[in-house]
């Protein structure tokens, strides 16, 4: 199948998979064109954004521009319209405001960081493990097991649930994706079902047995958040919470692994650590893709938008704009500034930013104390077929001189 992106001016023609593959010179041409654009892509009409400039003020102005309400096609499913209709991620203005103070309070800087010691044993024992049989997949035995175990401890949800966290944020990253098919909303639909159903037990759990975890004191501002919300937030979490950040650490593997002078640079300053993590947030988003409606008749870069249009934010291609950043298509640690959209900007800018940083920066940190030296098992590097995220299927390393 292709993806076809028919403008005014142009039509571009482009195979599925090798946009799966590297959506970067898509992107280039689109910009190319002009940095925002009417067109349809995937039979999806609407303005594609590839410019930083226009991208950052269509976030910074909620009144303008709000989130698409629900993705149309989840109409007909209905535990999936249920679900997301009370996803702060969803909603706007004072629900929103409302929702997203209340859960902030579990990932402020301050929250966050008394995770970190719990971050670091983790890290360090799955890699006791992995380094003594010298070769193993960093996207299923490690990346993930680090992020689903963090995400479980903050809910309070049993360490011996996380294996089904996988299956379930794995299939509504795909069914909010924007190449999403029917069959995936169907099978979608029904996970979200089974999560709705298990969610209602632990909440129900913690009711009675209250913990020290996010999900109980959420239980406790009963009178600010109904019971619908919680089970959606717990949901929102789960997918947000840690898929996203499985991409973020596996997608720093296989950077530092196709750059190898970047790996010793970082070998010797380990100062770059944080910068290399903002690094790989730029060069190969984890959220490529996110939506916005117009909400009124405006102007942007001499483009006139009319209330109702559709915008899709093609954050991984802002991040590659030459307007702003010097090389965008080099991977470059030492940047002196990196002010990607990877987090969005705004009234939804991510509110686990904080918490994928400690744990992508946790990680990078420790393969560097522990793996001198590691290349891929092979160059064919598989990614997942997703418009919106930057998921890698696996990643097989072979690790030497390790300690
Ligand atoms: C929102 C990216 C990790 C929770 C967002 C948005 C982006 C994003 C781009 C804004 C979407 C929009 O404005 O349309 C990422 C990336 C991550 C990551 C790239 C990892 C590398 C996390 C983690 C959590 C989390 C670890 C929580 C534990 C959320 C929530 C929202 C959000 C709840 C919705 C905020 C709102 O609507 O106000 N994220 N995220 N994310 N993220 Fe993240």
């Amino acid at each position: 199948m292709n993806i076809v992106s028919r403008t005014k001016e142009k039509q571009i023609r482009l195979k599925r998979e090798d946009f799966m593959e590297n959506p970067y010179p898509l992107y280039e041409s689109l910009r190319g064109i002009s940095p925002i654009y009417k067109g349809s892509m995937l039979k999806q009409p609407g303005w594609f954004v590839t410019g930083y400039k226009e991208a950052a003020l269509i976030l910074k102005e909620p009144s303008f521009f709000t989130r698409i309400p629900l993705p149309r096609s989840t109409e007909k499913y209905g535990h999936l319209k249920r679900a997301q209709s009370k996803m702060m991620l969803y909603m706007n203005n004072h629900d929103h405001r409302k929702l997203r103070l209340l859960v902030n309070k579990g990932f402020t800087p301050k929250q966050v960081e008394e995770f970190k010691p719990l971050i670091e044993k983790i890290t360090h024992s799955l890699l006791d493990e992995l380094i003594v049989k010298k070769e193993f997949d960093v996207v299923s035995e490690f990346a993930f097991p680090l992020t689903s175990l963090v995400i479980a401890t903050i809910l309070g949800v049993p360490e011996e649930d996380r294996k089904r966290f996988r299956v379930w944020a794995s299939a509504l990253l795909q069914s909010i994706d924007f190449s999403r098919s029917h069959k995936t909303l169907e099978e979608s639909d029904r996970l979200i079902g089974e999560l709705n159903d298990y969610f209602t037990l632990v909440i129900d759990k913690k009711r009675k047995k209250p913990c020290n975890d996010l999900i109980s004191k959420l239980i406790k501002e009963e009178d600010k958040i109904t019971n619908e919300e919680l089970i959606a937030t717990s949901i929102l979490l789960v997918i947000a919470g840690h898929e996203t950040t499985v991409n973020l650490i596996s997608n720093t593997v296989l950077a530092f692994a196709k750059h190898p002078a970047q790996w010793e640079l970082l070998k010797s300053d380990s100062s770059l650590v944080a910068p290399s993590i903002e690094e790989v947030l730029r060069y190969e988003s984890p959220t490529q893709l996110t939506a916005r409606v117009a909400m009124k008749d405006t102007e942007i870069a001499g483009h006139q938008l009319t209330s109702g249009d559709q915008i899709y934010l093609m954050l991984g291609a802002a991040n590659r704009d030459p307007e702003v950043f010097e090389k965008p298509n080099e991977f470059i640690i030492s940047r002196k500034s990196i002010p990607h959209l990877s987090f969005g900007m705004g009234a939804h800018f991510c509110l686990g930013s904080t918490l994928a940083r400690l744990e992508a920066q946790a990680a990078l940190a420790a393969l560097l104390q522990r793996l001198n030296t590691y290349e891929l098992v092979s160059n064919q590097i598989k990614w997942r077929k997703l418009m919106g995220f930057r998921s890698l299927e696996q990643l097989r390393i072979k690790t030497f001189n390790t300690s």
